[in-house]
């Protein structure tokens, strides 16, 4: 999908240039930094079910039963039995099902799913199974994809059975078609033979998955990623990269190879806030670095791989014995250079050749990685120090990512800037999480920046609405003013993530996110069409705007910055008017070229103008604290329309409505 816009008439938003209209003055003749690449990207973390039960498209609960209880997500009839001496040494349980002791009874499993299983009618669903019958004779299975809330004749939507032809461990597969789309149903497996069998990695795929890999990812979920045109993605976190503690941190080397011995990892988001308790979230590791790798890839996006630094999450470990010692972190600096050998590797290194064996003998070309995530104090420095020294020595042209701890200014911070500085990080991760205020007054935040030292990864923010901590067309606003700051400063500012990516409706612990989702249907937040308007039109450099002679950073309650696009030869200008007035602005272009006059503009808009529309009679909310959900999915998206250049004059008038960011297209 390309970015959605509605078309909106053209003269709603051209002023003519009225005596009172402010003049933004755009100088095209001095393009400044360059915008990187990796400027727009994704941060990618699984909190709030964003991988298992999310983007990784299986549909099975617990496919390996490892979870500490082993049939967690399972509902057993019949005759079944738990063993541990399975075909994968790394998920050694798996399940007996033992014929009934009446012809009229039945022996089986029933899968759960995350908060269902949901599949649509008419499409492909792949089950498969690691199976083995219980004696030489074959033994028979039946799968079912059922609705058991169903009110029909049946509950029974597709069904298939298996022959189970051998005593020794094979994999399975068949495909499922439902007859009906259902948003809660279950996976049925009955054993329908009078010989026993065992099954172990049960699993159920849609078939048409992104780019069809068989492993692979939710079609809806990925695309949207796609549409946003980024140019980094960061994996696999946030703070499930340091783990509650230090065995639950994510270990990459458990998340490659076959999937069927990935071992579990618990997901330390299932304790971190006890109002919102997931006890049955765990990473089964199916969405690996492979994946993500592949994934980046496949949208266009530099891989940022996040690796622990030997320091378990400090928020709820104060105690040093919670981290590895200083003189302990070799294996996890090892980690680090190994990962850089799968990335990049060739075929004959050992992990070179672990890629090429799951699918991608070209590597993968990394050139970013991070080494620890919001840590803080003099513990930290001295654990990066050892990774900087060692990852320069054998790969001298990879970047690394640093750490400015979790907040955007404080004690912390504040020690923490000189010490990346020190240790030579080429980039350093900031976080910020804040409410409205923060936004309105830090567009000019990194102005004044040491423009000699370590590059800035703007890595975590969102706006949190004050008393208003969940997804609304304001704090997309804010996020849209505070933005212009980081394109004004290109030139140190080199890579900035929205977080969190995802979350599902049913199983969030943290929000605002851009991209909620239930087991059917996505859905794009403001948020998202402001990260995916500056991402598309990103432009190639920096150029100077100003009112007045200053940079426009919140005069009047308006933000703004500017680019040149090399793709068309034009320039492209952001505006987010925050104030509760419509703004008369004159664009001027000065510094073009006498033959080269500016002949066509447009406008992509995005406020909330078109959502009274989308009012629910019900609904009588402020449309600024609204924004789309799955059941209104466009009550907020960006509309675009052309506007009239002043004859002659190199000047676009424009009109901004009160409360709307926009972006201005001219050539
Ligand atoms: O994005 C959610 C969490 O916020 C991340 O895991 C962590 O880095 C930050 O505290």
């Amino acid at each position: 999908m390309k970015l959605r816009a509605a078309l909106l008439s053209t003269a709603i938003l051209t002023a003519s240039a009225a005596a009172t209209a402010e003049e933004f003055v755009i100088r095209t003749d001095k393009p400044g930094a360059e915008i990187q690449p990796t400027m727009y990207g994704l941060f990618f973390e699984d909190i709030n079910y964003a991988a298992d039960g999310g983007l990784y498209a299986e549909m099975v609960k617990n496919r390996s039963f490892e979870f500490p209880q082993p049939l967690m997500g399972w509902e057993s009839f019949g005759d079944v039995k738990v063993r541990t001496d399975g075909p994968f040494e790394r998920n050694p349980h798996y399940v007996s099902l033992l014929p009934a002791d009446h012809p009229h009874k039945s022996t089986g499993l029933s899968n759960e799913g995350f908060f269902g299983v949901a599949f649509r009618q008419g499409e492909d669903y792949r089950f498969s199974v690691w199976a083995r019958s219980a004696t030489s004779r074959p033994s028979k299975i039946r799968v079912e994809l059922a609705d058991p809330a169903s009110m029909g004749e049946t509950q029974v939507m597709a069904s298939q059975s298996i022959t189970i032809d051998s005593d020794q461990w094979r994999r399975y597969t068949v495909n499922l078609r439902p007859s009906e789309t259902v948003a809660k149903g279950r996976l049925r497996v009955f054993l329908d033979s009078s010989e026993g069998c065992d099954l172990e990695h049960i699993s159920l795929f849609p078939v048409d998955t992104w780019k069809g890999h068989e492993n692979g990812l939710r079609k809806d979920l990925a695309q949207k990623l796609a549409d946003i045109h980024p140019g980094l993605l960061r994996f696999p976190g946030g703070c499930i990269v340091e783990g509650t503690d230090l065995p639950t941190r994510y270990q990459w080397k458990n998340s490659v190879g076959p999937v069927e011995n990935r071992p579990l990892n618990e997901n330390r988001w299932h304790y971190t806030f006890r109002h919102r308790y997931f006890p049955d979230y765990y990473q089964s590791y199916g969405l690996g670095f492979y994946e993500y790798f592949l994934l980046a890839e496949e949208i266009g996006a530099e891989p940022l791989p996040v690796l622990s630094v030997g320091l378990a999450c400090q928020f709820q470990n104060g105690d040093m014995k919670a981290h590895v010692p200083v003189d302990s972190l070799q294996p996890y600096i090892d980690d680090a250079l190994d990962l850089i050998e799968f990335a990049n590797g060739d075929t004959s290194t050992k992990w070179g050749q672990l890629r090429a064996g799951m699918g991608h003998p070209a590597p993968f070309n990394l050139k970013f990685i991070a080494i620890g995530n919001e840590q803080w104090g003099p513990e930290f420095p001295e654990r990066l120090e050892p990774f900087v020294k060692a990852i320069r020595k054998r790969y001298p042209d990879i970047k690394i990512v640093g750490s400015a701890g979790p907040s955007a200014s404080g004690d912390k911070f504040d020690y923490l800037w000189p010490e990346m500085k020190r240790l030579r990080a080429d980039l350093v991760d900031e976080h910020y999480y804040c409410p409205e205020e923060f936004f309105l007054t830090q567009a000019a935040r990194y102005d004044s920046y040491d423009r000699k030292g370590p590059k800035v990864f703007a890595g975590e923010y969102a706006c949190h609405g004050k008393g208003r901590k969940y997804n609304h067309f304001n704090a997309s606003l804010m996020e849209a003013a505070f933005m212009t700051g980081l394109e004004r400063n290109a030139d140190i500012v080199h890579m900035a993530t929205y977080a969190p990516l995802f979350a599902h409706v049913e199983g969030w612990q943290w929000r605002p996110d851009m991209i909620w989702f239930d087991n059917l249907n996505s859905v794009a937040t403001a948020s998202y069409y402001v990260q995916q308007l500056y991402s598309t039109y990103k432009g190639s450099r920096v150029l100077t705007l100003t009112l007045e002679g200053r940079p426009v950073t919140g005069q009047n309650g308006l933000y703004a910055s500017a680019v040149t696009d090399s793709s068309t030869g034009g320039y492209i200008v952001k505006v987010a008017n925050t104030s509760d007035a419509p703004s008369q602005i004159n664009l001027r272009f000065e510094g073009l070229k006498t033959n080269k006059p500016l002949t066509t503009a447009r406008a992509i808009i995005l406020n909330t103008e078109s959502s009274a529309a989308n009012l629910s009679t019900t609904d009588d909310s402020n449309p600024l604290l609204l924004d789309n959900t799955i059941e209104h999915p466009d009550r907020i998206i960006p509309r675009e329309m052309t506007l009239t250049l002043k004859n002659g004059a190199n000047i676009l008038p424009i009109t901004i409505p009160a409360k709307t960011f926009g972006v201005y297209l001219v050539r």
